[in-house]
């Protein structure tokens, strides 16, 4: 009798930690088996209440430190055809997808998914990345004009020079720097330059700052309450909104008329300071490179310092590739998500409505399927262009990234000064990386640097 009482009870805790351990996998699939039908969920697991999948998610990109293995054990246990998986991240229920044709189902539908913002009110309810339909591609054309076509990338080019030139003299008069910092100050001073000619260096750190905490407010608790992340966000945005308000009403010449909406929107996306940081990574590590790149730069007959045009970087093949090589590896926007405005059916499963969808794009550059040995910085892989689909760096559909040329441009513009004027190794060769929130050397790169 008190055997079969112990029994009970081990049967009761064990169907109990199986609800648990499966519990959101039971809930959110209850609709599809009360209303049993032809479409059912992606393959997947969707872990305990709240938490989800977190716990896997952690374990593969903070303490193994391999991201990628958190899709390939998906693809070994629930097979790799379909490029859906459910899952349960950071509170919501979500589908991941990370095969070519799925992703682009899903970026180029924008009538059935949405941008997904926490907190809309800190990237400004009517900015570009929050617009959609016929606004969105108002205000695109306007952004894409002010910093991504020939023309402005010419402006661009020549303006942001000086600036990477004193940088980059400032760091060899210092010896050691460390390069994600010094990066974040180049790009930042190249955009606060180029869109609104702010030049101190006082207000360009403000603003880094303030950017930063209007960031840090994106995935905050959607609670507006006096220290709360997203009240401080909240403050932060208003008073970069004031500076730049007044810097602009500085200057009566300024033309471009984006600026005055986007700014603040363009410094959030800019992701430049990543890939400069990797360049002088990269470039570090496969001193090669740097002697096929200085030898290209060295054909420009530039005297020290000298100014570049567009045309002239646009005219360095190599430094082309490795400019695409540095940014693939970088691999700065691991996933991009939106959310399933209605239910969605792909082969016969469903995307269901109010589901995020996480387009997992860092899965395609680090994939050998689309890249041979993709670990490994090879900027001559790009003699050839990528297989269709499976190079998503910046994006895809009507949202790609508005500003990728400007991004090429600027680490091109860097690699010409840096490689003809200087000579760079790194104080820590052996960092660990770091995957979160972005990839990142442990130290952030810290070289020490000497001109030639
Ligand atoms: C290597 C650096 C960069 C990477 C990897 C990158 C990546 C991306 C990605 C993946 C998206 C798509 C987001 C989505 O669909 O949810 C995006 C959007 C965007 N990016 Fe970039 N970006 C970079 C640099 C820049 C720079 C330098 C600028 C501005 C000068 C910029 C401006 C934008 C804008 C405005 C959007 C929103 C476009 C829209 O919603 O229509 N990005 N970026």
């Amino acid at each position: 009798m008190e055997m079969d009482l112990a029994g009970f009870w081990v049967a009761v805790a064990v169907s109990l930690a199986a609800l648990f351990w499966w519990w959101n996998d039971y809930w959110y699939a209850l609709p599809f088996r009360l209303h049993p039908g032809s479409v059912k969920l992606p393959p997947g697991y969707m872990g305990i209440p709240f938490i989800g999948e977190m716990p896997a998610f952690l374990w593969y990109f903070k303490l193994l430190c391999r991201p990628d293995d958190f899709i390939n054990a998906k693809r070994r246990k629930y097979g790799d055809g379909l490029g859906l998986y459910r899952t349960y991240l950071f509170g919501s229920p979500t589908i991941i997808t990370c095969t070519p044709s799925a992703t682009k189902m899903v970026l180029q539908d924008e009538s059935s998914f949405s941008m997904s913002w926490n907190n809309v009110e800190l990237v400004g309810a009517t900015s570009l990345v929050a617009v959609e339909g016929p606004a969105h591609n108002r205000v695109r054309a306007l952004v894409v004009r002010a910093v991504n076509q020939p023309d402005a990338l010419r402006k661009i080019t020549l303006m942001v020079q000086p600036r990477v030139l004193a940088s980059l003299s400032s760091w060899s008069n210092r010896g050691r720097i460390t390069a994600f910092k010094e990066a974040k100050k180049v790009t930042l001073a190249s955009i606060g330059m180029y869109f609104a000619s702010i030049e101190s260096e006082d207000i360009l750190e403000t603003i880094d700052d303030l950017v930063t905490g209007v960031i840090s407010g994106i995935r905050a608790i959607p609670i507006n309450f006096p220290g709360t992340a997203l009240h401080y966000a909240l403050q932060c945005r208003r008073r970069a909104k004031a500076i730049f308000r007044e810097e602009l009403e500085k200057r009566s010449k300024f033309e471009a008329s984006v600026a005055k909406n986007d700014l603040m929107e363009a410094l959030m996306q800019m992701k430049d300071e990543e890939a400069i940081m990797w360049a002088v990574y990269y470039l570090a590590k496969y001193p090669e490179v740097v002697v096929k790149l200085r030898e290209e730069h060295m054909l420009l007959c530039k005297k020290l310092g000298d100014l570049v045009t567009y045309e002239e970087i646009a005219s360095c093949k190599y430094t082309t590739k490795v400019v695409e090589e540095i940014i693939r590896m970088a691999n700065i926007s691991a996933f991009i998500v939106r959310t399933a405005k209605k239910d969605v059916d792909y082969k016969g499963y469903r995307i269901p409505k109010g589901w995020k969808v996480a387009c997992w794009l860092r899965y395609f550059q680090t994939n050998p399927e689309h890249f041979e040995d993709p670990m490994c910085f090879n900027p001559d892989r790009w003699n050839e262009a990528p297989k269709a689909g499976s190079y998503m760096v910046f994006g895809g559909g009507p949202r790609m990234c508005a500003g990728n040329m400007f991004a090429r441009l600027q680490v091109a513009v860097l690699l010409h000064h840096l490689v003809l004027g200087y000579r760079w190794k790194l104080v820590n060769p052996n960092a660990g990386m770091t995957y979160l929130p972005h990839p990142n050397p442990a130290d952030d790169v810290e070289i020490d640097i000497t001109r030639i």
